[in-house]
């Protein structure tokens, strides 16, 4: 509805106010009068792309010792599946969406009309994953990013804001597995699972909060998992890592509910994909990758004045 909105914070947003909203500060405090096309107005305007555009970029990034390449991409199509799509407008991204579960996600919002980003480290696999994205959404962007580094992160939702507008769906899937006793663990261990799963979300989210804020409305699902709710043997570091994520989010839930955010988590059992080492067992078993995406699709589309705050999926048959 169009209307007031008052947003009280003790920090500001004056670099990046929406055109759409006329902004009013007194000191600390910031007011925002928002219209009836706050939220997906950053589209509505652009002129749709008939030809396939991929740009490469590459940029040296971080400190001059690490010397790490970047590699970016954009692509913008008339391919669109679902031009009228219940996303048409609004701007996904999906950390870890190279494969497995984020590439389903991915696919599954692009089909739905999203733009779609996509992050990882191996850019061969996100190139991979961009092509089909292309086939699907109106317009998508794929850049290198480890999500456990500040720097990273910032330059990923920066330069998708730019190439996509305004992120108004993250989620938060990157992850890795590392099991076995916790007492056998290296430090070093502990610090890339709990920074990969853990911190990520923490890094991710705070990035892009503030668009969120400004747009007065978003959906961060952080992928976690039933080792967030469960312990077993060997799930140290892991559960530790996934307990974390429930934290956060429900804590994030609350904080972010009253600016129209909502902030969920899905916890999948067994999942086939690479991460799982699933090798020869046998994968109608476990549930499949398009399975979270379904739930993600499910979460996206709710109706905006509900929310539903954490899915379980589990496998039907257990043998
Ligand atoms: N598979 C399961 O059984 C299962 C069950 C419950 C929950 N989950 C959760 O679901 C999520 C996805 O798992 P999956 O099964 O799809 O795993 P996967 O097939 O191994 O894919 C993991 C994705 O995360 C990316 N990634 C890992 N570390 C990263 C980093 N530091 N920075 C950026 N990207 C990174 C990977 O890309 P790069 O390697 O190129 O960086 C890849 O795209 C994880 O959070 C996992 O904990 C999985």
């Amino acid at each position: 509805m169009p209307g007031i909105k008052l947003i009280l914070k003790l920090w500001d947003y004056r670099k990046s106010a929406r055109k759409s909203a006329r902004r009013y500060s007194t000191g600390t405090y910031v007011f925002y009068i928002v219209g009836a096309s706050r939220a997906r107005s950053h589209l509505d305007g652009a002129p749709r792309s008939l030809r396939l555009n991929v740009k490469m970029s590459f940029a040296r990034k971080g400190s001059p010792e690490e010397r790490r390449i970047v590699m970016a991409g954009i692509s913008k199509t008339n391919k669109t599946t679902e031009a009228n799509g219940p996303l048409t407008g609004r701007v996904a991204l999906v950390t870890g969406g190279s494969r497995g579960i984020g590439r389903a996600i991915a696919i599954k919002l692009a089909g739905l009309g999203a733009a779609v980003a996509i992050c990882g480290r191996d850019a061969e696999k996100l190139r991979a994953t961009a092509n089909e994205l292309q086939a699907l959404a109106e317009k998508s962007f794929w850049q290198t990013a480890d999500v456990t580094r500040v720097g990273d992160v910032e330059k990923l939702v920066s330069d998708t804001e730019k190439q996509l507008g305004p992120i108004g769906i993250l989620v938060n899937n990157a992850g890795i597995g590392l099991f076995g006793p916790a007492q056998e663990k290296k430090e070093e261990e502990w610090d890339r699972v709990l920074n990969t799963n853990a911190k990520s979300v923490f890094l991710v989210s705070r990035a892009v909060v503030p668009a969120m804020i400004r747009q007065g409305q978003g959906d961060i699902i952080n992928i976690s998992s039933l080792a967030g709710r469960n312990t077993f043997a060997g799930g140290g570091l892991y559960c530790a890592s996934k307990w974390a994520v429930q934290g956060l989010s429900g804590c994030m839930a609350e904080d972010l509910r009253d600016y129209g955010i909502r902030v969920s988590v899905i916890c999948p059992g067994s999942v086939a994909t690479e991460f799982s080492g699933r090798g020869t067992k046998d994968a109608s078993k476990a549930l499949q990758a398009d399975d979270v995406a379904h739930a993600v699709a499910a979460m996206v589309t709710q109706r905006a004045g509900s929310f539903m705050s954490e899915i379980h999926l589990r496998p039907l048959r257990k043998s």
